[in-house]
């Protein structure tokens, strides 16, 4: 796919996606979102790829939320698929079998905060600014928001962000527990590389398996803990735990 919207590098063992419509503050339009999808799947697919950075173009925006524009004129069954679209992306990175961390250089909002909001982790800028404020528009939030921020910050801050549709700033984001990590603009990509470098330390197939068993914890049609149990069990024949455990035993650093 040759893409218009969106830029897709892979260096250190990372693919560094980047949403490239500055002009539009990076909002997100139908093509981004396919784009958005082809380039998950592409990172996904690629054995030398070992994780993922999404992140925005230019100093002031991650992604300014939906593209507006496209909600002109929409019937409701429009918006239900253009929802659906929305949704299978987030739900595509959030269980990627690949960590995946959201490095928010500016304004998060809408469908942007959805966005890093299905990465696994989060890191701001301290000039980012993040928020849903589909309210002010007459909507909610329509790609996973109600569920996820609700998920990370509990239902009293989600309801209190939500509602007011007002602004948060890195700080308050970070206290709130809506990001991992607050650094300064010029850091963002290092950290975001740096934790990657960490987990790409640890074992891959134990990496995926926790990711699973931490979204199956969210999962009301799935019972996480026996499925915690049964990935626990799978672990054992694996080639990493014989590896981790010979390396603990031998008192050195295991090689994955
Ligand atoms: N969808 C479509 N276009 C958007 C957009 C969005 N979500 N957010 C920003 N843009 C566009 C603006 O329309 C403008 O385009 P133009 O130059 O062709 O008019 C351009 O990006 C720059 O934005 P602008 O509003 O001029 O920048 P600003 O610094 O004055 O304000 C924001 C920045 C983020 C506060 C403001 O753009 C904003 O409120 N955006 C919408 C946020 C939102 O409601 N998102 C949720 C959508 S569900």
């Amino acid at each position: 796919m040759n893409y218009q919207n969106i830029t897709l590098e892979i260096k250190n063992r990372t693919a560094l996606v980047t949403i490239n419509r500055e002009s539009k503050l990076n909002a997100l339009n139908r093509d981004t979102i396919a784009e958005l999808k082809d380039a998950v799947n592409q990172a996904e697919t690629d054995e030398s790829v070992k994780g993922l950075i999404l992140t925005g173009a230019g100093q002031k925006a991650f992604v300014a939320g939906a593209d507006i524009q496209e909600f002109l004129g929409k019937s409701k069954e429009e918006a239900q698929a253009m929802s659906q679209l929305g949704h299978d992306l987030m739900n595509k990175i959030a269980n990627l079998s690949k960590p995946v961390i959201a490095a928010i250089n500016g304004f998060a909002l809408g469908g942007g905060l959805e966005l890093a909001l299905c990465c696994h982790i989060r890191i701001a800028a301290a000039s980012a600014k993040m928020g849903l404020p589909e309210v002010s528009l007459g909507l909610i939030p329509g790609y996973g928001g109600t569920q996820r921020l609700t998920d990370l910050v509990g239902k009293g801050k989600a309801l209190e962000m939500i509602l007011t549709g007002d602004m948060v700033d890195a700080q308050d984001a970070y206290q709130w527990g809506v990001v991992n990590k607050v650094v300064e603009l010029y850091e963002l990509e290092e950290t975001a590389q740096n934790i990657l470098d960490k987990i790409y330390s640890r074992s891959a197939s134990a990496v995926s398996a926790a990711i699973l068993a931490i979204n199956a914890s969210l999962d009301r049609n799935v019972d996480g803990y026996g499925l915690e149990i049964r990935t626990f069990a799978e672990c054992f024949g694996s080639e990493d735990f014989t590896e981790g455990l010979s390396a603990f035993t031998e008192k050195r650093k295991p090689r994955f």
